[in-house]
């Protein structure tokens, strides 16, 4: 094997390695700072990426953000006392709310 493929070979290797690590890197999501993040964080990482709430602020007001964290406790199991799940429901509600009013997102 000639000096070049050796190199090549141990780069490709070193890459390889190195890529599922970073995929499986969940702190690579960022929730916006507020009064709750500590609490979601911890009560919401737990089955799956905290990409799911990032991916679902387009669609959810304050009353869909309620229903999401009362679904992950009673139908998924959620480990989540009241309490943290009132904080979480405003916290995701205030920072990844839709807007509360329909006519302002309908474009004209
Ligand atoms: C006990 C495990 C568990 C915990 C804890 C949990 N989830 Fe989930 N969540 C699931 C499962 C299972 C699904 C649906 C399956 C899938 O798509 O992965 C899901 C799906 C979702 C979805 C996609 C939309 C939907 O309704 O299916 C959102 C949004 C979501 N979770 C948000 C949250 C938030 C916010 C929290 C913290 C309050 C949370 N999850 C905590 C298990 C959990």
């Amino acid at each position: 094997m000639s000096r070049e493929s050796m190199i090549a070979c141990a780069l490709l290797a070193a890459c390889c390695a190195a890529l599922p690590l970073h995929a499986a890197d969940e702190s690579d999501i960022r929730l916006a700072p507020g009064a709750g993040l500590v609490e979601t964080q911890s009560s919401c990482a737990i089955c799956h990426s905290l990409d799911y709430i990032v991916m679902n602020s387009p669609f959810l007001d304050a009353a869909g953000w309620q229903k999401v964290v009362t679904k992950m406790i009673t139908v998924m199991g959620a480990p989540i006392t009241p309490d943290n799940a009132a904080i979480i429901a405003r916290y995701l509600a205030t920072n990844y709310g839709r807007d509360p009013a329909p006519s302002a997102t309908t474009p004209p």
